[in-house]
């Protein structure tokens, strides 16, 4: 049995290289951190710092060379196939570029994973697709192919199909690359009132500063291997670090104590 006060996901001492022995590259160097369950996380930090390879740790797509990744108290890397497939169950993934069949209409690659994990017939995986069409305010486009829809609403048949098994945790990677600032405050706006009605556990990779902090019950900074959690953004300008006091300067234009 967990406690509901067990976080969603935990890293404990993880280390992540890449390369050889020559020329090895420790993208993590020994992080340790917890997810707090039904509450959104941003992890942000420079280009190749290892954000996303931290999300595909936790959906054991990398092993890490050391230390634990704990999902719902199982230890992903130490998993076999069949443990592994169930962990991933529990998981919604919206990947960059929302990665819809251009094939299938929106209706059909919204209903695969249904097709694929589930036992639902015909009027059931349509009931459950309309409900999340009208959800996500993509009602009447169902018939529609990706290429004939907007760059925000493929972000929105991402996450209909992300959430269509009713994760615990939804993962999210760059979602809204490719959007305006206008369409991607829209999406940030649904991705919020959509966790607090269905109540998962939001981790999200985002460039998008300042804005996607207002979404952050708590924010991860990645720089050279370390990492930094805060509980809040005002947090960010009062840390030691001169490497976080300059990303609350340059990106966010908070001003930091001791310079005013
Ligand atoms: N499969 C891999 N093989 C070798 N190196 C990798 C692999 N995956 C990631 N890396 C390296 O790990 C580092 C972190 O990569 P990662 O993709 O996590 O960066 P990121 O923080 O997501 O960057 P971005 O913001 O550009 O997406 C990079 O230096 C990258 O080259
Ligand atoms: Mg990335």
């Amino acid at each position: 049995m967990h406690s509901s006060t067990e976080p969603a996901v935990r890293f404990v001492e993880v280390v992540k290289t890449f390369g050889g022995a020559d020329q090895c590259h420790r993208v993590l160097d020994q992080v340790s951190f917890s997810i707090p369950k039904g509450m959104t996380t941003v992890i942000a930090g420079g280009s190749g710092q290892g954000k996303s390879v931290i999300l595909k740790l936790v959906l054991g797509l990398l092993r890490p060379d050391a230390g634990s990744i704990l999902v719902g108290g199982q230890d992903v890397p130490k998993l076999g196939y069949k443990a592994l497939q169930q962990v991933r169950m529990r998981f919604g993934v919206l990947f960059q570029g929302a990665a819809l069949f251009d094939s299938l209409t929106v209706f059909e690659n919204i209903a695969l994973p249904l097709r694929e994990r589930t036992r639902l017939d015909e009027g059931g995986i349509r009931e459950k697709v309309e409900q999340t069409l009208d959800q996500l305010e993509l009602g009447g486009h169902g018939q529609k192919y990706p290429a004939q829809l907007s760059g925000g609403m493929k972000k929105r048949v991402g996450l209909a199909r992300a959430l269509q098994l009713e994760p615990e945790i939804v993962l999210y990677d760059e979602p809204t690359t490719g959007l305006d600032p206008v369409m991607t405050r829209e999406i940030y706006d649904l991705f919020a009132r959509t966790q607090q009605r269905l109540g998962y556990t939001a981790i999200i990779v985002s460039h998008d500063i300042p804005q996607v902090f207002e979404l952050a019950d708590q924010i991860i900074l990645l720089n050279r291997g370390e990492l930094d959690v805060f509980g809040r953004v005002e947090e960010i300008a009062y840390s030691r670090k001169p490497f976080i006091r300059e990303f609350a300067e340059k990106t966010m234009g908070l001003p930091t104590p001791g310079r005013i």
